[in-house]
């Protein structure tokens, strides 16, 4: 009875402030923004270097949920890289710690397909990924996207790098 009343003054008090947010900008959640980004964008040759292209892996791209972990690929199979709709520039947000804390970076990828290598920095030092929506990334412990590799997953990424916590050393994207 308390509760209920409770409940409905409530509401009757976000309808007439108009907190409750509309669908839009529930929608528009941002893994950047959500976790501190100051609106810089680091320039690529600062963070990483780019080595050969590669096309996207055949199979399901992994959506991750809370608390989700990424997996290891078992697709060898590449798929046609023109088939994917092109729809982002292709921009990531990493963090040195896990569940996006820590120092962070968001760059935005050159070479769609490409290997990206981490610097001394970054290598081996990141523990949250998170590509932007349309953007597909496949992550590597090895320094030429090679060694321990990643399904493909999308946004808004893993916050738990499980098998690549502190042991990333390269990754490509697709877009
Ligand atoms: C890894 O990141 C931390 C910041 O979280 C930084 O202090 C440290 O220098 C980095 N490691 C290397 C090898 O640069």
């Amino acid at each position: 009875m308390q509760a209920k009343i409770f409940l409905s003054s409530l509401l009757a008090t976000l309808l007439a402030t108009g907190v409750i947010a509309s669908p839009a900008a529930v929608g528009a959640r941002d893994v950047k923004s959500e976790h501190g980004w100051d609106g810089t964008v680091t320039p690529l040759e600062k963070v990483a270097t780019v080595g050969a292209k590669k096309a996207p892996p055949k199979g399901a791209i992994i959506t991750p949920k809370d608390s989700d972990v990424p997996v290891v690929t078992t697709s060898v199979e590449a798929r046609d890289i023109e088939a994917l709709s092109k729809r982002t520039p292709g921009c990531i947000f990493v963090t040195t710690d896990s569940n996006w804390g820590g120092t962070s970076a968001y760059i935005c990828l050159a070479t769609n397909g490409g290997c990206t290598i981490w610097n001394n920095f970054w290598r081996w030092n990141i523990s949250s990924f998170g590509p932007d929506p349309g953007t597909t990334c496949q992550i590597s412990t090895g320094t030429n996207c090679d060694g321990t590799t990643s399904v493909a997953f999308g946004y808004p990424g893993y916050g738990n790098l499980g098998v690549w916590n502190d042991n990333m050393g390269s990754f490509r994207c697709w877009w």
